[in-house]
């Protein structure tokens, strides 16, 4: 069965797409993902830190007298810490993008403007099919508007726009005011893709040791709900492509997003989990769906049960509210 796929103008052989995690951190695991048949591969991002951490170095350097910044490229320690910097990212991107013969798309992590435009081009020399921009911004400062972290948004964007020709995604939060407008706005700005949603870091408190306890926990397949939704409302409003992420288990769980309207699925989780080669498991099981369910083409899957067009979405989703309250308050989940 032909999967191909256009995500944001490149041509993957699938829509199945290793989203940024730990197993993309070596051109070996970038390799087995690509054997494990993906449509693409997203690399672990590249945190702005990093970026300032260096150029802060950088700058030690130079004050510190040395002669030229190639020479001083020698002095840098290879401590782990200097390993996982924007040096070694670029490497391992150059690597990865000559080893398979998929799309490597490179992730940017960061919330300032400033500093991202030249490692993107960087990103784009060293041989990135695209950028993904992970605007990971969570406005801990209560006097922080809305409109300020939209703004905010738009800036990384232009900046990036501005400085590479490959598309640019931007993977988003789902704690916005209006989704849907932020995610018109970034349209129109010209983000080729919008990757639906990042989620964020939620630590829990450990009540036998007093202590917070930090940790990136793996999702559930519930937790698709959210995105699928505003896949379904954003489905043939945007020019954008629309990358689908968080819990992605089995085929039926890619499956759905690509009713709902996702142009591709992204998955993390299930392959920390299962291993790379459950891409294989995902690929197959959607292939066998389709078959099944008579199936031609992904085109006849896709956005088949986004949000009609024309529809008044905002009493779409409200009757969807209300009609699922109504089932719930009629004895659904009794006799207690
Ligand atoms: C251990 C781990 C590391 C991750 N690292 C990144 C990262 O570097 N950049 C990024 O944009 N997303 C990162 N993510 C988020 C995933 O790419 C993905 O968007 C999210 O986990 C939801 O998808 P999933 O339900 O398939 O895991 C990470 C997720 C996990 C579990």
């Amino acid at each position: 069965m032909n999967l191909s796929t256009n995500y944001m103008g490149l041509m993957l052989r699938n829509p199945l797409v290793a989203s940024a995690s730990p197993l993309s951190q070596t051109v070996d695991g970038v390799r087995r993902l690509a054997d494990a048949g993906v449509g693409a591969v997203v690399l672990y991002s590249l945190f702005e830190e990093q970026l300032r951490r260096e150029a802060a170095e950088n700058a030690r350097l130079v004050d510190a007298g040395t002669e030229s910044f190639a020479e001083s490229l020698s002095y840098f320690p290879t401590s782990a810490e200097d390993e996982a910097g924007p040096r070694h990212y670029l490497s391992l991107l150059e690597r990865a993008a000559t080893a398979v013969d998929l799309p490597v798309i490179a992730s940017l992590n960061g919330v300032t403007p400033g500093g991202w435009a030249s490692y993107a081009r960087a990103m784009q020399d060293a041989g990135a099919a695209a950028i993904e921009l992970n605007i990971y911004y969570l406005p801990g400062n209560p006097h922080t508007s809305g409109r300020d972290v939209e703004q905010r948004h738009l800036d990384v964007l232009a900046r990036v726009k501005d400085a590479v020709g490959v598309p640019v995604a931007v993977k988003l939060s789902p704690y916005f005011s209006s989704t849907g407008e932020i995610a018109l706005r970034l349209d129109e700005a010209g983000a080729d893709a919008l990757v639906l949603f990042n989620r964020f870091l939620q630590p829990d408190i450990d009540p036998e040791k007093l202590a917070v306890v930090p940790q990136v926990g793996l999702s559930s397949p519930a937790e698709a709900r959210l995105p699928r939704t505003w896949i379904a409302l954003l489905h043939g409003r945007v020019r954008a492509s629309l990358a689908a992420t968080t819990g992605v288990e089995t085929a039926a769980d890619v499956a759905k997003y690509l009713l709902a309207g996702a142009d591709v699925v992204m998955t993390a989780s299930a392959l920390l989990r299962h291993g790379p080669e459950h891409a294989a498991v995902l690929i197959d099981g959607l292939e066998e769906w389709m078959a099944r369910k008579g199936f031609a083409a992904l085109d006849e899957v896709r956005g088949m049960l986004a949000v009609p067009p024309g529809t008044d979405e905002t009493d779409y989703e409200r009757a969807g509210y209300v009609g699922a309250m109504r089932q719930a308050n009629s004895g659904l989940y009794g006799p207690w």
